[in-house]
């Protein structure tokens, strides 16, 4: 089967493997479509603290299953599935407690075991979610992106009354901001971000105020438009954002922070009691993927104004070329393994 294999950092190739056999409950998908994130850009720098290589990457992904392994009812062979990547124990803490997303033991298809960026990939059965025929294949690969905003909202909880600020309108940003709109019916949703054309695809996609930073005052926005916001969440992640959303939000506010920066944010303890504020972090996804297929089904998102470009699985090189050299013009890039 071709697959795309990070051998090292900077090295990708595309290569023929032998087609895996799913072992004892799992089964084996055959991939049709891939979105490509930009950990797995991160890895292909080699600068991802996980992933071991070599490794076939890619974590974003669709098909249908087209072998099970013992154990597994094969009945669900033909199933068109969307995958979840977490692999979870379900013996530690964490799992015991409802959280199988932070599992001390936990394995991200695409970072700890073979991803979906090849034509057949084995997971365990429970990781096929199934997907109805009004889901297309397209749509499928991006329940995942779209499952990191349906963790974070289920995490702060949101309510149709919110007035909610996102920071950034990239890819991330762009999931919370279909689902605050399309799924929650947020009509005060204000996102920050510090390029145009991003801030365009935010006001297509629901944002009813978009403030460019680099050359306007969020709070002044905020403050001339008597907005003070009960829910912030932070998809654009400089350690920084969080100091100002201190400032900026309601009392009894809840903030989410989605980045995994190594830098301090500095935080005094007096702004977050004064308006006893919540700070709630989400980590991948628990569980949300038929939540996820819901929304799609149910037409409240729209992943094909979040999919920008969708390239032959075989100009993968293309594709992360494009990412990297002209991110502005991206938003979910799909690689096509029919
Ligand atoms: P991206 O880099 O494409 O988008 C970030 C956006 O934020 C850009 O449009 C940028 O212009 C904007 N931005 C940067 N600094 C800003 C500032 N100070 N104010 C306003 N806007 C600003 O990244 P992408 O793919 O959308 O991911 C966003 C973040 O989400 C990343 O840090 C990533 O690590 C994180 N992430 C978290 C996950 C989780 O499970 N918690 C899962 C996936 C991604
Ligand atoms: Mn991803």
């Amino acid at each position: 089967m071709k697959s795309i294999l990070v051998e090292a950092p900077r090295r990708m190739s595309i290569v023929d493997l032998p087609i895996p056999d799913p072992t004892p409950g799992e089964v084996r998908i055959r991939v049709r479509h891939a979105g490509i994130c930009g950990s797995d850009l991160h890895i292909f720098h080699g600068n991802h603290p996980y992933v071991q290589f070599p490794r076939v990457i890619g974590h974003e992904f669709a098909g249908h299953i087209d072998a099970v392994g013992d154990g597994v009812d094969p009945a669900l062979e033909g199933t068109r599935v969307a995958v979840n990547p977490v692999v979870n124990c379900g013996q530690c803490y964490p799992c015991r407690a409802g959280r199988p997303n932070v599992c001390l033991n936990l394995q991200v298809v695409g970072v700890h075991r073979e991803g979906g960026f090849a034509e057949y990939c084995c997971v365990p059965a429970q990781c096929a979610v199934p997907v109805p025929d009004e889901v297309d294949d397209r749509a499928a690969a991006t329940v995942e992106p779209f499952s990191i905003a349906a963790n974070m909202l289920s995490r702060t909880e949101v309510m149709a009354e919110d007035t909610a600020l996102v920071y950034g309108a990239g890819p991330i940003g762009m999931t919370v901001i279909q689902a605050l709109s399309g799924v929650h019916g947020l009509d005060r949703l204000i996102v920050a971000d510090r390029i145009d054309s991003r801030l365009d695809w935010a006001r297509t996609s629901g944002a009813s105020i978009v403030v460019n930073t680099t050359r306007q005052s969020l709070a002044g926005t905020l403050a001339e438009a008597g907005l003070s916001p009960s829910l912030i969440i932070d998809a654009a992640c400089h350690p920084s954002i969080v100091e100002e959303a201190l400032d900026l939000a309601s009392p009894a506010a809840r903030i989410g922070l989605m980045g995994f920066s190594s830098e301090a944010s500095a935080i005094p303890q007096r702004k977050l009691n004064a308006k006893e504020l919540t700070l709630y972090a989400s980590r991948l996804n628990n569980r949300k993927f038929p939540e996820v297929i819901g929304w799609m089904s149910h037409k409240q998102i729209e992943p094909e104004r979040f999919i920008s470009h969708s390239f032959p699985a075989t100009a993968v090189h293309e594709a992360f070329a494009l990412l990297e050299g002209h991110p502005i013009a991206c938003c979910k890039v799909l690689l096509d393994f029919n």
